[in-house]
Formats: C-alpha cells, sequence, structure tokens
C-alpha cells in the first residue's frame, strides 16, 4: 500500500513529548499522526495517507454507530538497545486483524498494507517511543463501518485508522489482580464472536466487569457459555496456571475452543515457558480443577498475559462458589521469569530466537 505523508503542521513541542512520555499512562495522550484508508465494495482500498492526528468527521448515520461493524489491534513497538525500534509479531496482528475482518463481514486489509502502516506510522512518531523498560509505543489499528444507512447489512464503505499512544509499564508487582469469575454473564459462545476482535465483544462484557468491581474485584474471569465451567479468559486478558515448581512445573492455559481469543502474548509464552524447560500445556480447565488446585497447593500460580500489561499476577479469586486464594498476594517466581524474559526478548537484551522482533529504525 503506497501511504501519502502529509506531516503534522503542529507537533507538540519536544518538550511537551518529555514531559508526556515521563508518565505516559496507557490511552492517555496520542501522537502527532495517524493514518488513514477507505475502501469501498466498488473500488476497493484507496490511497491511505499518513496525516495529523485530528477529530474526524462522521454522518450520523454511519452504519458503526447503529450496528456495530468493528474490529481492532493492539501491538507494541520497543525502544532497543542501540536506540532504534523493534515492533512485536507485528504479523501475527495483521493476521488476526483479517481474521477478525472476515467474522464482522468487513474487508480483509492486506497484510503487507497493515505492516506498511504500522511501519509508516512508528517511523513518522519514532520520538514518541518511550525508553524505559516496560514502556513502549502502543499501536491501535482499527476498522469501521462508515457507509451512511440503516439496512441491516455488512457496509460496502469501511475507514481503516490506526493511532498510536505511548504506554507505561502498568505493572505493579506488589499488586496480584482480584478476579471475580462470572457465572451471571457470558463472554462468547461456539459460532460467535469470541475469537474476533471486535468492539461489540468489549461493550458486552462492561456489565460483567461493573459487577466484578462491586464484589471488590479487578477483573472479570469469563468461563464457557455451555457447560459453564471452563474456564477462558481474564477480561482483556488470555489466562496461565502454573502447577507444582521449579523445574519440574508445567505451565498450563486453556485451549482455544474457538471462543477465546487467541492472544499473542499467550502464543509467545507457550514458547518461552517451553525454552526455559517447563512443560506447557494447552487444556481444558473448570473452575472445579483451579478450586481444587488451589487448595490442594498443586496450582502454585496464576498469571493473565495480553500486550497491554504483558503479564499481571493473578491472587485471589472470587465467585458465588467461594473465594480461593493462590500464593501470597505477590508475584510468583515462574511469573516473574516468564515475565521478564518476555520483556527481555521485546527490549532486545534477550536473544530473540524466535525471530518475533522486527526492526522499523
Ligand atoms: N483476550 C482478550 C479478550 C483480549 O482483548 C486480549 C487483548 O488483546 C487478549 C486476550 C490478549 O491478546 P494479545 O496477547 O494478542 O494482546
Ligand atoms: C491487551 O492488550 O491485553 C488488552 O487487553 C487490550 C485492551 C486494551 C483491549
Amino acid at each position: 500500500m503506497s501511504i501519502k505523508i502529509t506531516p503534522s503542521t503542529h507537533p507538540v513541542s519536544a518538550a511537551e513529548r518529555v514531559e508526556k512520555l515521563a508518565n505516559p499512562g496507557f490511552g492517555k495522550y496520542y501522537t502527532d499522526h495517524m493514518v488513514v484508508a477507505q475502501w469501498t465494495e466498488n473500488d476497493g482500498w484507496g490511497q491511505a495517507e499518513l496525516k495529523a492526528y485530528a477529530p474526524i468527521s462522521l454522518d450520523p448515520a454511519a452504519m458503526v454507530f447503529h450496528y456495530g461493524q468493528e474490529i481492532f489491534e493492539g501491538l507494541k513497538a520497543y525502544r532497543q538497545p542501540d536506540g532504534g525500534i523493534a515492533l512485536f509479531r507485528p504479523e501475527a496482528n495483521a493476521a488476526r486483524f483479517a481474521r477478525s475482518a472476515r467474522r464482522l463481514a468487513l474487508p480483509e486489509l492486506p497484510v503487507e498494507s497493515f505492516l506498511d502502516s504500522i511501519y509508516a506510522l512508528v517511523k513518522q512518531d519514532a520520538s514518541w517511543v518511550p525508553d524505559k523498560v516496560g514502556e513502549s509505543l502502543y499501536l491501535r489499528p482499527f476498522m469501521f463501518a462508515n457507509e451512511v444507512g440503516l439496512g441491516v447489512r455488512p457496509a460496502n464503505r469501511a475507514l481503516y485508522m490506526l493511532i498510536a499512544t505511548p504506554a507505561g509499564a502498568y505493572f505493579n508487582p506488589a499488586n496480584a489482580v482480584t478476579v471475580w469469575i462470572s457465572t451471571e454473564y457470558v463472554r462468547a459462545a461456539q459460532g460467535g464472536t469470541g475469537e474476533a476482535k471486535c468492539g461489540g465483544n468489549y461493550a458486552a462484557s462492561l456489565v460483567a466487569q461493573k459487577a466484578a468491581a462491586k464484589q471488590g474485584c479487578d477483573q472479570v474471569v469469563w468461563i464457557d457459555a455451555k457447560e459453564r465451567k471452563w474456564v477462558e479468559e481474564m477480561g482483556g486478558m488470555n489466562l496461565f496456571f502454573v502447577k507444582g515448581s521449579g523445574s519440574n512445573a508445567t505451565v498450563i492455559t486453556p485451549k482455544l475452543t474457538g471462543t477465546l481469543l487467541p492472544g499473542i502474548t499467550r502464543d509467545s509464552i507457550l514458547s518461552v515457558a517451553a525454552d526455559l524447560g517447563y512443560t506447557v500445556e494447552e487444556t481444558m480447565i473448570s473452575i472445579d480443577d483451579w478450586r481444587d488446585g488451589v487448595a490442594s497447593g498443586e496450582i502454585t500460580e496464576i498469571f493473565a498475559c495480553g500486550t497491554a500489561a504483558v503479564v499481571s499476577p493473578v491472587g485471589t479469586a472470587k465467585s458465588s462458589m467461594g473465594t480461593w486464594v493462590t500464593g501470597d498476594g505477590t508475584p510468583g517466581v515462574i511469573t516473574m521469569q516468564i515475565r521478564n524474559t518476555l520483556l527481555g526478548i521485546q527490549h532486545g537484551t534477550i536473544a530473540d530466537t524466535h525471530h518475533w522482533m522486527k526492526k522499523v529504525l
């Protein structure tokens, strides 16, 4: 995809950028530029444009407002020891974006075009990539139906956009996440959109997140829709359970049954844990397995993983069936080892044997 580049005439000053990067948060500040490309059924993808970050104008009857035809991705660019910048597994996000598009009846953006847009924006806004370990530039590609009309059918116009936000290392090692296992709400059922990264999945999850907060929990854990007993995910992250300890430990994650979001961090951790010498397993884990494993001490650590937070330890689980506590509220040894290995690969301080990192600059 050729990209027409029109640099912003009003980028934030270097001093202001430095101030923002000192405490980036997540989604608090946006870089100077964005990428936009329009698709129509008749003409396919038009000229992509990289231009100043700015609000967009949409017709009130744009279909996305009414029927929610929207998908997104999340990936990160990391500062490298030589001052350069590299992306973590961008092709995997490009592939998942195309799969999400198919599920939401949106046009597929070719993998090459997705990557071109990412590389172009990271190059343009390179000065926005923070340099502390755990910090990064979070890229948010998304696409939505912008055909004007109220007929319920796949839109014949869609807009692809890419924005970027500097992301802090929002990991607090002293705080394991407390989760509410939701038996009231369902995230995804077979045949639904659970495998796709579409805004609708998150909209449907918010009431459960609210219910979790009411129970004093930070996050929701989703169980399967059919048997209501298999552990699937935690909020916007995949889950891992560690059984045993030391070199005999087994690192387990719920199997992808078609209702879970196939996380790229999840997939990477399966490799990293195996590289570290652990037995890895993708299997079905029930809420009884969770309760009993914690009670017997067989489950020694639990953590969640995703692009945004990388790895977050999970401590207390609450549900209508009771409360179960794993560990002492501090991150487990294997959790931290996996987190530090993955972050080391991402920041270029640990050998990237899987060739995950893609150099931008
Ligand atoms: N599960 C859900 C529902 C998510 O939204 C995310 C976040 O992207 C993940 C899992 C983790 O996926 P990834 O590791 O690709 O970021
Ligand atoms: C993740 O990257 O782990 C996420 O949960 C993405 C989220 C901000 C939607």
